[in-house]
């Protein structure tokens, strides 16, 4: 009895627990980014982001903001673009943030494994 409870109690917790990517980026990237092969109206693909060049995508016109940051996707760079993305780049018109490290770090690896 006392080993069904246990069980139950950490089958309740494990989604907590173990952030999942993919569904977060669904709920919380995927109303304006895909994973596709093609940019929408709404926001760049994000396949392959990970090292892609800033505003790279010849088939999304980005802001001016973000056009002028330059360089490229290091890990680093889009955990604080995530974080707080108009710190990183003022006047760019993506205002999503994730506040939740974990939560970053769970997206990060789904972003990658589009590579
Ligand atoms: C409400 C729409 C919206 C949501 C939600 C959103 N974004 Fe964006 N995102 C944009 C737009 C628009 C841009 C282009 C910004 C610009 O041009 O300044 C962008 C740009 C980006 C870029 C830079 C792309 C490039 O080609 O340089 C990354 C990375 C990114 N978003 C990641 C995310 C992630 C991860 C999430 C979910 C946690 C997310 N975004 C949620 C609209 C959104």
């Amino acid at each position: 009895m006392r080993t069904v409870l246990i069980l139950a109690l950490v089958l309740a917790a494990g989604p907590a627990l173990a952030a999942d990517g993919a569904q977060l980026f669904i709920d919380q990237c995927g109303a304006c980014h895909s994973m596709g092969e093609a940019s929408s109206e709404t926001g760049p693909t994000l396949k392959g982001i990970v090292w892609r060049k800033v505003a790279g995508r010849a088939d999304f016109a980005y802001s001016g903001a973000l056009k002028t940051l330059g360089g490229s996707w290091s890990p680093s760079r889009l955990d604080a673009f995530l974080r707080d993305s108009q710190a990183l780049a003022p006047g760019t018109s993506m205002y999503a943030v994730v506040e939740d490290e974990n939560d970053r770090k769970a997206i990060f690896t789904y972003l990658k494994s589009s590579h």
